[in-house]
């Protein structure tokens, strides 16, 4: 058995069987920034003797009486913001792990220490759309197949947007008639920690023989990049 803090945020992680306690878990994405609360409620800044912040065990920012020294560790050399809370910059993935500030107050007393586990996970990098046409002649429509794809991040999910039509799918696929001019598709890809969008307008544009079966559609497309 062990025992847990008594904070709201109290959550159980039993790894391999050894059971950690943390106050709190926060999520984070590569390149992203997070601000780690210290969780003092109301102390104030001239309430404390000193703060330190530990990352695994390892001291890694200290505050003795208001002056910040944060390179104490050279993996977050340049990266650290410790201020009332410890702000994390240029987040890696080696960041993932377990962050403690422990502190004393003026009056010698020290104030009960804070956990919290950081996971910090892949951001989507980028978002593109595949797309494929074909023009019938007998409909007089274009049937379109769209297939959003990212790289980047850890298990994205995948979002469609057309009109005022949604759909949760990496893939899309609708009916078009050249009446219906410039259409405009959205595929929204998100995962734990970031999103990213890209649109792509399309429209059917009839061409080729006519008497003979399925043929390739001319289609106009555009894609609006986000950058
Ligand atoms: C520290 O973080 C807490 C919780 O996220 C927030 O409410 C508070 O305003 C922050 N304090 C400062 C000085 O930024
Ligand atoms: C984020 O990364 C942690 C490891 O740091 C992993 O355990 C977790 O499953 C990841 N979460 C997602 C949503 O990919
Ligand atoms: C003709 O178009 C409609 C939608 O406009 C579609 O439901 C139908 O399946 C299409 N028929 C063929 C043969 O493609
Ligand atoms: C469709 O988009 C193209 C390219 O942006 C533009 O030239 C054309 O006028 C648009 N058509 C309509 C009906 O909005
Ligand atoms: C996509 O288009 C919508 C309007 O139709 C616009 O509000 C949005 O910003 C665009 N998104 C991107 C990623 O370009």
């Amino acid at each position: 058995f062990c025992s847990v803090s008594e904070s709201e945020f109290s959550a159980l992680l039993l790894i391999a069987g050894v059971c950690v306690a943390v106050d709190l878990t926060v999520n984070g994405g590569v390149g992203g920034t997070v601000e780690l609360p210290s969780a003092l409620g109301r102390l104030k800044v001239e309430d404390f003797d000193f703060l330190k912040w530990r990352f695994n065990g390892r001291i890694i920012a200290e505050m003795p009486s208001g002056q910040a020294k944060e390179n104490l560790h050279a993996q977050f050399k340049g990266r650290l913001h410790p201020d009332f809370n410890l702000t994390v910059k240029e987040l890696r993935l080696e960041d993932s792990g377990e962050y403690e500030r422990e502190g004393m107050k003026e009056d010698g007393s020290q104030i009960p220490s804070y956990k919290i586990q950081l996971q910090v996970n892949e951001s989507i990098t980028s978002v593109w759309i595949q797309s494929e046409y074909t023009w019938d002649p007998e409909n007089h429509t274009c049937a379109v197949r769209l297939v959003c794809s990212s790289s980047g991040g850890l298990r994205p999910s995948y979002t469609w947007r057309m009109r005022d039509q949604t759909g949760s799918s990496s893939r899309l696929h609708f009916y078009l008639s050249p009446a219906e001019g410039n259409v405009t598709i959205t595929c929204t890809v998100a995962n734990a920690v970031s999103q990213m969008s890209r649109n792509h307008t399309v429209r059917c544009i009839p061409t080729g023989d006519q008497t003979t079966g399925n043929t390739r559609a001319h289609i106009m497309m555009y894609a609006y990049i986000k950058i």
